[in-house]
């Protein structure tokens, strides 16, 4: 009886210890199975270098994932301010303005989804990212309604992917 129970402990400790480390790998598996959008080798090459990214679950991926792609915003917001100060023209600086202002919208609505993911909502926290997702559209046509084309769109790319990849992973909580 003795030998069982401690069988048993043993059994919970490695179960526990197996939940403790769903591995990243899992997680990207199950998040991009069926995305058109995004790949398993995004998902992996973006979080790899993430320090505990392989140490938590789905939820706490979703924080660390927000958190890259609120990096990534930011660092198109900086390259943004950057021309802005490079330009005398008022049809360029309004439509960096306007790109601006929509990733702006983009980063306070993926901060308000960590909030609602924190605390469980989330289906709220999937509304949230796809304004961010959409920051992208945004800036493109801030520029194409003024003739212009986009200096920020190639560099959109990775910070889109992973607003998508967030949504993806939020997906995994439902
Ligand atoms: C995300 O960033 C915020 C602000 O820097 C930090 O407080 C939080 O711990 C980070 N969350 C994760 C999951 O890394
Ligand atoms: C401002 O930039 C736009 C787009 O590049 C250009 O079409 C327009 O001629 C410029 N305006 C001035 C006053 O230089």
């Amino acid at each position: 009886m003795k030998s069982f129970s401690t069988f048993v402990t043993l059994l919970l400790f490695l179960l526990i210890i197996a939940g403790a480390t769903a591995n990243l790998q899992e997680l990207c598996k199950q998040a991009t199975s069926s995305s058109p959008i995004v790949t398993y080798d995004f998902c992996i090459k973006s979080l790899q270098p993430i320090r505990g990214s392989n140490e938590v679950d789905a939820k706490g991926l979703v924080g660390i994932t927000i958190n890259l792609s609120l990096d990534n915003l930011v660092g198109i917001i900086n390259m943004l301010s950057d021309l802005q100060s490079k330009t005398t023209n008022q049809t360029v600086i309004d439509a960096l303005n306007a790109c601006s202002d929509g990733i702006n919208r983009g980063t306070t609505e993926l901060k308000v989804a960590q909030d609602f993911v924190s605390h469980g909502y989330v289906q709220a926290a999937l509304t949230s990212v796809v304004v961010a997702e959409k920051s992208s559209d945004v800036c493109d046509s801030a520029f194409n309604q003024r003739g212009i084309q986009s200096p920020v769109h190639d560099a959109m790319h990775d910070p889109v992917l992973l607003c998508h990849l967030v949504d993806l992973i939020i997906q995994l909580l439902v």
